[in-house]
């Protein structure tokens, strides 16, 4: 397969017109010109738009085993190919959780069935998610987890929490944080600000997520593990990252699209497509997570997709469970807020979502280089289109996004050269 006259980013962020010949699921040259006999061969023409790695997410909710009505991994993973990603990771907030070797290979199982993107399944640091016993990470990465994380809760103790980095660094694995400190949550749905004050809600404040950053990080100082924040909201956490990273402790960190484009001034209602966890912070919050985007205390971007059904989001705001779905808006979002408007650079931010998170996490993908993986996306940069839930592949409508006018819109998506999404 020859992918022909597509737009490709430069070395200095360039765009370069490129044709790129792929063999058996292997990228094998990027070139200014073909020959006859490729002129002959399957050709692909990708005239006018952009061809970048497959995007990568390395935090997101496919809801299989347990709640197949919300989701499962083969919609989920039709979702994210239809979003442009190749790879993405799949927290272990399942039912049962993903706790024991044999849900680890479940998960993988059923993302072969489904024959889409790549699966890479997280396994829990505890017990059911309930902070009370540790699983057996050696089992669980012999299994093929690639990290271990209780994601929809924080770790409580900080003991259990040093005990599993301790393990984790012997095993060379990283922990995956998802910071909050349930007592100073106490059931509040969004964040403290104007829309708790405006509506009787009960707020959640900042520090129930930088109080854990901040023990993490000396833990992870104390014990040498690969520590990596989930999805960073808040000012105060963002600073300690900053400062650790500043002195070699061995911290990474995620963002998502909506903590980067939403604060909590913008809900207009009691609408639980608004409700997430973390929950949408102050203007200033929002600034400093971009900032530190630029400057890379925020290794990557993530979705945290998050899918639940209409029934269970019409509960309202105090009611419905946290979590947006994710996957088919990130890229165009972003490109439309940031790239279009000239804020960011357009390598920055294919960076942050194809070669950092493979950095991050050692994956052999996110680059456009010969010898790589052909996970590849295409992308329209001109046509402006309407968000409009009712045509995600996703089972999840639950997005604040409903009717954006976007552009950046992947078009089609390979993973290992083979098409797993094509909008026509
Ligand atoms: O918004 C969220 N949704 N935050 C979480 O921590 C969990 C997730 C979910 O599983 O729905
Ligand atoms: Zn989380
Ligand atoms: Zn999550």
């Amino acid at each position: 397969m020859i992918i022909r006259n597509a737009s490709v980013l430069g070395k200095a962020g360039e765009l370069e017109r490129k044709h790129i010949v792929v063999e058996d699921g292997v990228i094998t040259a990027i070139k200014d010109q073909l020959d006859a006999a490729e002129e002959a061969g399957e050709l692909i023409e990708a005239e006018g738009k952009l061809l970048i790695p497959g995007l990568i997410d390395m935090h997101v909710h496919l809801r299989e085993p347990g709640f197949e009505h919300k989701e499962t991994i083969e919609t989920g993973s039709r979702s994210a190919a239809k979003g442009g990603f190749t790879t993405i990771a799949c927290m272990p907030n399942t039912r049962p959780v993903t706790d024991s070797p044999e849900i680890v290979e479940l998960v993988k199982r059923k993302a072969e069935e489904a024959g889409l993107v790549k699966v890479l399944p997280y396994a829990a640091i505890t017990k059911n998610e309930l902070g009370r016993e540790l699983t057996d990470f050696a089992a669980l990465k012999a299994a093929g987890a690639i990290g271990f994380t209780d994601d929809g809760v924080g770790v409580q103790s900080a003991q259990m929490m040093k005990d599993a980095m301790r393990i984790a660094a012997g095993l060379d694995m990283p922990v995956i944080a998802h910071c909050e400190d349930n007592s100073l949550v106490e059931g509040a749905p969004v964040a403290e600000g104007t829309f708790a004050d405006k509506h009787g809600l009960k707020g959640i404040p900042n520090e129930s997520e930088a109080i854990h950053v901040g023990r993490d990080i000396l833990l992870a100082e104390a014990t040498g593990v690969h520590y990596h924040v989930c999805h960073v909201s808040t000012e105060q956490s963002v600073r300690l990252i900053r400062q650790a990273k500043q002195i070699g402790i061995k911290v990474t960190a995620e963002v998502c699209p909506h903590h980067l484009l939403l604060s909590e001034e913008d809900i207009p209602g009691m609408d639980a497509n608004w409700k997430m966890n973390p929950p949408l912070r102050s203007r200033r919050d929002v600034e400093a997570c971009i900032e530190g985007l630029l400057d890379g205390t925020l290794d990557i971007i993530v979705t945290d997709h998050a899918p639940h059904s209409a029934e269970e989001k019409a509960k309202g705001m105090q009611l419905a469970p946290f979590g947006i779905v994710g996957f088919e808006t990130a890229f165009p979002l972003l490109y439309t807020a940031f790239v279009a408007t000239g804020k960011w650079d357009l390598s920055l931010l294919v960076q942050r979502m194809t070669a950092d998170p493979a950095r991050v996490f050692r994956l052999n993908t996110g680059s456009l280089t010969i010898g790589a993986p052909a996970d590849l996306t295409l992308i329209d940069l001109n046509e402006e289109k309407e968000v409009n839930p009712e045509t995600f592949a996703s089972k999840g409508r639950n997005t604040p996004f409903a009717g954006w006018k976007l552009k950046g819109w992947p078009v089609k998506t390979w993973v290992d050269g083979k098409e797993v999404w094509t909008d026509k």
